[in-house]
């Protein structure tokens, strides 16, 4: 009941907050004092703790976006049962949530100070303490610091057979496509680099790759496919640079257990699927997470994952614009979403699909929206426990392997969007027969395998360096990948060999 008010308050007041953007004007309205908007908006803690987040993104694209006096809360509830309520009141409050693991919900605050009385009126119990008081200091001008001192010594093309270098930094879109294309040139052997895959609000390209040995022989044809993409939320770097890590071992190494895929598998890979959002994020909004949809009003973006048409709306999206996690106006509105479907279902073989982001550490598999397991649960938690311990293999990093709604409820996700895509069982009967298929086993279709990682920090970690979250030190892109490639070919090949049958 309780948070079903805060909602109404807030929709009440959104005509209000579209008065208070004008009156402020299309600066950098992050900077403005906290009271003097308190001044303007309702006299409620939830409306104006609400309207200081509902301005992000009005900016012009090559202002950069500051985050004085925002500090990081990490919000524990006393009991489990009250996480629910806790989450529903960040959604109707439109507070940003970083990190969500364990029962402890980080979050970015415009002011710790009236998001700690909402929530000793709302939901008392719920312990609050600030884990980074200053985002801006602390977070964001150490990093605007190290992109102004940031020099291109060498062309994109001097690194592409030079992983140290090249993975040593983080990347912009225009040097990622290059190094994709460049890379694709060099291997085409075993890389077809599609182009125009769907074009973004902006007029950006949205590309692909397919990565498969076109002259391997002995294989069961047609052959069945592993989709993954990378980069859905701008501001998750690690996501775009770990995306370029799987690639570049996929284009270079030798090492058989990539070989064998690559003759039996077509990997198609999506590097960035929100390119639009990434430039954005490397000259104006460091945090921002959503596309850039505009009207004449100006931006305020779509999350992507909260976009495609699988129980859209239903639970953790937002209705309101400029929540970071805003739904869109209808389920798969989205030029970058449409694009993704149609590559996916330009696909009749996928039998595993993989979504990169960050951070939390956590391997994740549907559903996201209702806490009812899907049928296939016994074999889903099964390979994320397995990339699990794969991944700990490596560098001894834990990451949690779990249902999507474990996080928090949400919905209209990409990886529950692949699962639903349940696809005849024919499909992957090819020239010679239907492959190890036990077909008097009544089975008629199958899905795909669908998993998102969370990647690198761990909620723990990030505090523990006087915090990091989504800026993750780029000494970290190939420990990173060092630790997610393994899981990632261990995911394509036992799906391949393991299909999700029905
Ligand atoms: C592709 O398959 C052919 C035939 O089996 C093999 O000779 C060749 O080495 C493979 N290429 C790669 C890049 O693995
Ligand atoms: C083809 O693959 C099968 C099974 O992997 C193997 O037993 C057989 O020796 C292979 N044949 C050739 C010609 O490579
Ligand atoms: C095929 O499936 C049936 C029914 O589930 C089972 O009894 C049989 O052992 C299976 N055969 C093989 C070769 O897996
Ligand atoms: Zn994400």
């Amino acid at each position: 009941m309780m948070t079903k008010r805060i909602g109404w308050l807030a929709a009440a007041s959104v005509a209000l907050l579209a008065a208070v953007a004008v009156l402020i004007g299309g600066h950098a309205v992050h900077a403005a004092p906290a009271a003097a908007l308190q001044a303007l908006v309702l006299n409620d803690d939830a409306t104006t703790q609400w309207a200081m987040h509902s301005t992000k993104g009005r900016t012009n694209s090559h202002q950069r976006v500051h985050y004085h006096g925002h500090s990081l809360v990490r919000l524990t509830p006393a009991r489990a049962a009250d996480l629910p309520a806790l989450h529903q009141l960040l959604l109707d409050l439109n507070i940003d949530v970083w990190s969500a693991l364990r029962g402890q919900v980080d979050v970015r605050a415009a002011d710790a100070h009236v998001l700690k009385q909402a929530l000793d009126r709302y939901l008392p119990g719920v312990r609050a303490r600030t884990l980074v008081a200053d985002v801006e200091k602390q977070l964001l001008e150490p990093h605007w610091h190290a992109i102004d001192e940031r020099v291109a010594v060498k062309s994109v093309a001097a690194q592409l057979h030079d992983p140290k270098s090249w993975f040593a930094e983080y990347h912009h879109l225009d040097e990622i496509y290059e190094w994709y294309q460049l890379l694709a040139a060099a291997h085409k052997d075993r890389i077809t680099l599609m182009r125009n895959v769907g074009t973004t609000h902006e007029g950006r390209e949205l590309m692909a790759l397919r990565f498969t040995n076109h002259s391997s022989t002995n294989v069961t044809l047609p052959k069945k496919q592993v989709y993954v993409q990378g980069g859905i939320h701008a501001r998750e770097w690690i996501a775009h640079a770990t995306t370029q890590y799987i690639a570049y071992h996929l284009a270079t190494s030798d090492d058989q257990t990539i070989t064998s895929l690559l003759d039996e598998v077509e990997i198609v890979l999506v590097p960035i699927v929100n390119p639009d959002g990434y430039a954005y994020s490397w000259t104006g909004d460091r945090l921002w997470r959503k596309n850039r949809r505009a009207d004449a009003r100006g931006v305020f973006g779509v999350d992507l994952n909260r976009n495609y048409p699988s129980h859209w709306g239903e639970a953790g999206a937002s209705k309101f614009r400029f929540s970071d996690t805003y739904m869109g106006p209808s389920p798969g509105s989205e030029p970058e979403v449409q694009a993704l479907m149609a590559l996916f279902d330009s696909l009749p073989r996928v039998v595993a699909a993989l979504d990169l982001h960050a951070f939390s550490q956590a391997i994740l598999h549907p559903p996201s929206w209702t806490l009812t397991d899907t049928v296939h649960e016994p074999q889903l938690k099964a390979m994320g426990d397995a990339m699990s311990q794969i991944i700990k293999s490596v560098h001894g990093k834990d990451y949690v392997s779990e249902r999507l709604v474990d996080l928090y409820p949400h919905s209209a996700t990409g990886t529950d969007w692949w699962y639903d895509q349940s696809r005849p069982l024919d499909n992957l009967a090819g020239k010679r027969g239907v492959d190890a298929m036990n077909m008097s086993a009544r089975k008629t279709v199958f899905r795909p395998y669908s998993f998102t990682i969370e990647l690198r920090p761990s909620q723990e970690d990030t505090w523990q360096t006087g915090g990091s979250g989504f800026i993750l030190d780029k000494r970290e892109i190939i420990p990173v990948g060092e630790e997610i490639l393994p899981a990632f070919l261990y995911y394509a090949r036992t799906a391949l060999d393991n299909v999700l049958i029905e």
